[in-house]
């Protein structure tokens, strides 16, 4: 896809950062996840009083997409708070690089603090299905 409206995912995953369900980290995360036929799906943490159990911003957006029936994707926003702009986490780069190893990757801090990558910068040599294909 060319063009990804950026400014309009930033604002999608900050409408989404405002509804994360955070009590225990206090760290509020939103994500905007854009389909390749220019959907946006909108994700939020979802913490749990059993910590562990905690579900980040990009995972719920992905789930949102796939529960809908879409798998194809072209880029992420993720807002969230600190100094610096976040990468996802392990859990959540290699969950991106199985629907979207080349997933394109802007992450904002409130201010406008902007990391920009990728999901095979962030994932390099990512374990995927392509491995267990013809495994047997
Ligand atoms: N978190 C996300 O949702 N996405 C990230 O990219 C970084 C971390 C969440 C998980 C947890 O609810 C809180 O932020 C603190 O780690």
């Amino acid at each position: 896809m060319t063009g990804v409206p950026w400014e309009q995912l930033r604002q999608v995953a900050e409408e989404a950062r405002a509804r994360a369900y955070a009590p225990y980290s206090r760290f509020e995360v939103g994500a905007a996840l854009l389909t390749d036929d220019g959907r946006i799906f909108a994700g939020a943490n979802v913490e749990n009083a059993s910590y562990g159990l905690s579900l980040c911003a990009e995972r719920s957006a992905v789930a949102a997409a796939v529960a809908a029936g879409v798998r194809r994707f072209a880029a992420i926003v993720i807002v969230a708070p600190g100094p610096a702009p976040v990468t996802p986490c392990g859990m959540c780069r290699q969950v991106l690089s199985e629907f979207a190893p080349d997933l394109a990757v802007r992450s904002y801090t409130p201010e406008g603090g902007l990391l920009e990558t990728n999901v095979a910068a962030l994932l390099p040599d990512a374990f995927g299905p392509g491995h267990l294909r013809g495994a047997d």
